[in-house]
């Protein structure tokens, strides 16, 4: 039986789908079987994100208007051997697919695999529903902003009316830089105000930035070592946090602090 986590935020653009894609590229790489289901309805991108868009036949509203069996609109990464994408409608078709239709296609392929990651949109509305129905665990995205930490204390009262067995937070774009200088609200002061269990600290890195085509951190980056003691913490329950202030300190770190503050 495959466990089954939904990303999600209630806030957009905090980096559910860079998190959906990273964590399970990382659980992939751990030798699990991995698939990447994108509920964003007509805003789809997960299959932008994995590079895959282009290999798109049939989605999610295929598989649930009985066109094809839900194997035929899986793709499989060109990386990892165990991975997979299940590409959300490419048109706006989220009046016609409910929630329950979601979970019946998480069934249809939850003995084939460990991991089903599902990626939520913006929102606290039907969408937003669609996704957790089908979910057992939710991981809440948040970022260190004001903004964020509301919607995310929002959404993790909502989730509280889910039948989950477990929720936790994601906090991305944490800046070491800021940290160390003060200017940015601690992880643990995060943790503390939203009430909830941190599953992982992911920094801001350039380097996904740059890559905005592409949203999958290279293998040497910050981002990727950030990533896979995050897919160790979900695997085996382990509570490590990377350190995002590591880079930042020292005579190095000094330097490299003031630099960024130039850019
Ligand atoms: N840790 C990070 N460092 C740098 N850039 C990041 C990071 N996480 C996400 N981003 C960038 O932020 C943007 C938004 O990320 P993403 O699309 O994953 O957010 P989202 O929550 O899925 O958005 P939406 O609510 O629209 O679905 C993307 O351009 C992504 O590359
Ligand atoms: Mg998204």
């Amino acid at each position: 039986m495959a466990r089954k986590i939904v990303l999600t935020s209630g806030k957009g653009g905090v980096g559910k789908t860079t998190i959906c894609a990273n964590l399970g590229l990382r659980l992939s790489n751990l030798g699990f079987r991995v698939v990447l289901m994108d509920i964003d309805i007509g805003l789809n991108n997960l299959d932008v994100v994995m590079g895959v868009e282009n290999k798109v036949v049939f989605d999610l509203a295929d598989v649930i208007a009985g066109k094809c069996r839900v194997k035929q609109a899986l793709i499989a990464d060109r990386r990892y051997p165990s991975l997979y994408i299940l590409p959300s409608a490419q048109i706006n078709s989220s009046l016609r697919i409910s929630a329950e239709n979601v979970k019946s296609v998480v069934n249809m392929l939850d003995s084939s695999f460990d991991y089903i990651l599902l990626d939520c949109p913006a929102g606290v509305d039907e969408g937003f529903h669609r996704a957790v129905y089908a979910a057992d665990e939710a991981i809440v995205v948040v970022t260190p902003h004001i903004s964020s930490i509301r919607d995310a204390d929002k959404v993790l009262s909502i989730l509280s009316t889910y039948n989950l067995s477990s929720k936790s937070i994601v906090i991305n774009r944490v800046r070491g830089d800021l940290l160390l200088s003060g200017e940015m609200i601690s992880v643990e002061k995060i943790a503390e105000l939203l009430h909830a269990k941190i599953l992982g600290v992911i920094p801001d890195d350039d380097e996904i930035s740059t890559l905005s085509t592409l949203g999958v951190f290279a293998s040497s980056s910050s981002g990727a070592r950030a990533f896979s003691i995050l897919a160790e913490n979900v695997h085996n329950g382990s509570k490590k946090v990377y350190d995002c202030t590591q880079k930042y300190k020292g005579l190095v770190g000094l330097i490299r602090r003031n630099i960024k503050r130039r850019v």
